[in-house]
Formats: C-alpha cells, structure tokens, sequence
C-alpha cells in the first residue's frame, strides 16, 4: 500500500491542461483527490474516470474568485474525507492584449482569478494544512519573472503569486507547512484556447509553437515531485528557465527580444 494512501491533495483547475494532469498524478501517488473547476461535465468525467482506476476522488463546482463558494467547497471535502494534506493552487487564465485595448475590468478579472483566487483556495485549508503539516503548491509562470509584451494583467498576476509565495514559506514553516512555487514555462493546456475575455475556443488564441510545450503528464509528475520534496520552488522547461535567466542578467536585451513572438494586434 502507498505511503499516501490515507492522504488527500486538494487540486483547483482541474477540469482540464495541468490540473486534470496532476490529480491522474496525485491518483496514481495514491492519494484520495479533490477536485474543483467551473465546468461540471469535464469534472465529472475525471472523476469517474479516476473512481474507475480506484482513486478516491471528490468534485465541486465553483468560480475560485468567490471566497463563500471556496469555502463550502473546502468544507465539502473535509465532510468527505475528514483531512487535506497536498493543496495545488492552479486555476488560472491568461489574459492578452495591450494596455490600450484591455479595460480595467479585464485586470480585475485576472486579479481576481489569479490572485484572490489563490488566497480564497489557502484560507478554507489553512488550520488544515497545518494540522497535517503539509503541502502547499502556487502555480506560477516565467511570466512571473519576464515581462510578456501584451500581457501585462496575466504578469501583474504571476508576479503577485510569487511574491505570495515566497513570503508564506517563511511565514509557514514555523507550522510545518511547505510552500512551493512552480514557475512554468510553455506547457500543452487549454490556456492557449481561452482568449482575452476568459472565453474558451476550439482553436488556439496564440502562435506559440507546439513543439516548444512541455506535454502535461511530465509538468505534472515534475509539480507533484518539487511538492511532495518541499522545494522551495521548481522552473519548468528549459526555456523557460532560460528566459529567467536572460532576463535576469540581460533585462535590455531580453525586453528586445520579447515583442518578436507576439501578434501585432496586441
Ligand atoms: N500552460 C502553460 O503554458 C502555463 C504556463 C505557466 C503557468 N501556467 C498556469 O498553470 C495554471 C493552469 O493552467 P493550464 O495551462 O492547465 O490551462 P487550462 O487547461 O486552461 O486550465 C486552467 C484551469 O483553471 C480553471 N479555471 C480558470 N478560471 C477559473 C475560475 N475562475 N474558477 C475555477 N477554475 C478556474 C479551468 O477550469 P474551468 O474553465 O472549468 O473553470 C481549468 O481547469 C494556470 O494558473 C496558468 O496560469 C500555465
């Protein structure tokens, strides 16, 4: 029998891309898991999906920008399964398009989802997390470090998450509690289908090229490892990591760089 066996990872997003990808993760770690999403039919279908494999597996509808539902839906799963352990904030969207063409209720959106969205998944699991001293993951992104040309919101939000997190490590560890940051690179998702308004497409919304994407399954095993390893925080993808680092010790040049992989619209 696992060593997780009678733990619970608690994974926001999970209706499709990294989400979807890390609770079949947590499953086959074995886990019992917790999922949550907007779209009922993709979580149902995980859900059984997972049940059919033996995984223990609960499902909420929610928005993760409404604190009161985030709250049931943590207070749900502790009616399931009486603990959470592993909590993987993920849900998220990436806005485009340049300041001049968003509005100031696209950077709220992007705020709200992104940021308190990440806060509203931690508070209902905090005492929890630290009863169990666990786990606790923020999904970040390159964009967190690099500015993206004309996507402004999407990086205020990553950069926002990141500094959340690297402040709750120190703050939580004194509780047993581990904070990870995941800072992703282009990784095979939907988020390239949804569009500047949060609205989701058959076709992809971005001209970043296939070949350039991590598949999901790999990013997930890489984000459930760093977790359970309590690191402090895990790049993934090689460009990604090194965008990080041309950014970093060549600002000028890499901000020269950047306009040249965005559509002119933006
Ligand atoms: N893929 C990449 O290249 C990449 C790179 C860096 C960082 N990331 C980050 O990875 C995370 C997961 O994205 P993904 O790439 O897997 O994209 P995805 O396939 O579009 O998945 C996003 C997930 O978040 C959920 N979500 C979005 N808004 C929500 C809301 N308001 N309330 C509840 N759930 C919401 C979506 O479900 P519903 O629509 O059903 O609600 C979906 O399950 C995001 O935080 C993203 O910023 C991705």
């Amino acid at each position: 029998m696992s060593s997780h066996s009678n733990q619970v990872a608690f994974i926001t997003g999970a209706s499709s891309g990294i989400g979807a990808e890390l609770a079949r993760e947590f499953g086959r770690r074995g886990f019992s898991v917790a999922i949550c999403a907007r779209r009922k039919d993709r979580l149902e279908a995980l859900c059984q999906e997972l049940t059919a494999q033996g995984v223990e597996c609960f499902y909420s509808v929610c928005d993760v920008s409404d604190e009161q539902a985030m709250q049931n839906t943590v207070a749900h799963i502790l009616q399931k399964f009486g603990r959470v352990d592993v909590v993987i904030a993920n849900a998220g969207y990436a806005d485009r398009g340049s300041l001049q063409k968003q509005s100031l209720q696209d950077y709220r959106k992007q705020i709200e989802t992104n940021v308190f969205g990440v806060l509203n998944t931690i508070y209902p699991c905090l005492e929890e997390l630290k009863k169990n001293r666990g786990c606790l993951s923020i999904i970040g992104s390159i964009a967190g470090y690099v500015p993206l040309h004309g996507s402004s919101a999407y990086c205020m939000s990553k950069h926002a998450v990141k500094a959340l997190s690297l402040a709750l490590r120190s703050e939580l560890k004194q509780h047993g509690v581990s904070v990870t940051l995941i800072t992703a690179g282009f990784i095979k998702s939907e988020i390239f289908n949804v569009d500047s308004q949060g609205v989701r497409h058959q076709e992809t919304q971005h001209s970043i090229p296939e070949w350039i994407k991590m598949p999901t399954a790999k990013a997930a095993k890489k984000i459930a490892k760093a977790t359970l390893n309590r690191r402090r925080e895990k790049t993934l993808t090689i460009h990604g990591f090194l965008g990080k680092q041309l950014h970093r010790f060549f600002p000028r040049f890499s901000e020269l760089m950047i306009p040249f992989g965005v559509p002119k619209d933006q």
